[in-house]
């Protein structure tokens, strides 16, 4: 029987990643991230775009090599459509059709969010374990902090998400104030590895329901710090891991809180994480942790599949072809949604 071939395609912010799985086996995963925005503190729309151009074709073409598959074998290619930047996402998104239009092969356009989440079934190896239905999934990311109860590949029901900024913004936010570089995420969890977690508290929210809010701590840190360098301008200086190490004790405690009440009160047995937070060693470690206290199966994604790349692409399009729900030439990219 013919293998079935994927080829996933991910630029919907700023790495350009190209990734072939067969059969749900992973064959290639390449991402070529973007240095250009490391001088302006964050992503620039417009330089993310042009460097997608640049990069797209040599690396669509590596993924196809190190995997060993001749373009005209696959079966169809998946492409990002959304949420992210509108311009990246149309580099991909026509990149795509215009390849599947040339080798007369099927699109099928995959919800970036929705990638993150069916991770976990990217096997490198036959043996490899994979969830069971229905699970949790806390997705975290630079945009999201959401609760989702996966039933389904496609079926997934958000039972908690973010009122105000995300997880990844909390971090990125508060490592801004403390002066160290964009993304401040991987500094903060490289510094708090050296520090006591118990040296400051920061505060934590009072939101109700399993929905998240992240932006109190921010203030609080913040606050914190401009009061202490007040009499002592040193001061983040000198306590550069212990802030870190108790920031991220803090964002552990909040996501853990309401995971543990989501985990009551669905009752599942399988817990996952997944996003770019989720490469945090503490949170990684937490997790880990609470699922063997209760006796549940952890998912935690290896740190390539953490943060953006098209291997989850390529495994979600995978799973969107064995139900034919293709996509048509006319559908476009759109920027803003959690998972439909
Ligand atoms: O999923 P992702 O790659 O993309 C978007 O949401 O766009 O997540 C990026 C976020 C950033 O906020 C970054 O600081 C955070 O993930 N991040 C981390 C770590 N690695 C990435 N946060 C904490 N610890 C890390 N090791």
């Amino acid at each position: 029987m013919d293998k079935t071939i994927i080829l996933g395609i991910e630029s919907s912010c700023d790495d350009t990643s190209a990734a072939v799985i067969a059969d749900g086996l992973l064959l290639s995963n390449v991402i070529a991230g973007q240095q250009v925005h490391a001088e302006y503190g964050g992503v620039v729309p417009e330089l993310a775009s042009r460097a997608h151009q640049q990069n797209i074709v040599p690396v669509v073409d590596t993924a196809l090599k190190r995997a060993g598959v001749d373009k005209r074998d696959l079966s169809a290619i998946a492409f990002t459509r959304g949420p992210g930047l509108l311009g990246s996402l149309l580099v991909g998104t026509s990149f795509a059709k215009g390849m599947s239009l040339g080798l007369r092969c099927p699109i099928v356009d995959v919800n970036h969010l929705q990638g993150h989440v069916l991770s976990h079934f990217i096997r490198r190896e036959e043996g490899d374990a994979v969830p069971e239905f229905p699970y949790l999934c806390l997705l975290v990311s630079g945009g999201n902090s959401q609760l989702i109860l996966v039933k389904s590949p496609f079926d997934m029901e958000i039972l908690g998400r973010t009122i105000d900024d995300a997880a990844g913004e909390a971090f990125d936010k508060c490592a801004k104030v403390m002066g160290l570089p964009y993304p401040g995420g991987p500094h903060i969890d490289r510094l708090a590895a050296e520090g006591d977690a118990g040296r400051f508290k920061f505060a934590k929210p009072s939101v109700g329901g399993l929905d998240y809010s992240f932006s109190g701590l921010k203030t609080s840190f913040l606050y914190t710090l401009r009061d202490a360098v007040k009499s002592d301008p040193t001061f983040i200086e000198r306590n550069m891991a212990h802030l870190a190490a108790s920031l991220q004790r803090t964002i552990i405690e909040i996501l853990l809180d309401k995971l543990d009440k989501a985990v009551k009160s669905t009752g599942v047995t399988t817990v996952a994480i997944g996003g770019g937070v989720s490469a945090n060693s503490g949170v990684r470690n937490a997790v880990e942790e609470y699922c063997r206290k209760h006796a549940l199966k952890a998912f935690i994604p290896p740190r390539e599949f953490t943060t953006d790349n098209a291997a989850m692409v390529a495994i979600a399009g995978y799973f969107k072809l064995k139900e034919k729900r293709f996509c048509r030439y006319d559908e476009v990219p759109y920027a803003r949604t959690t998972i439909k």
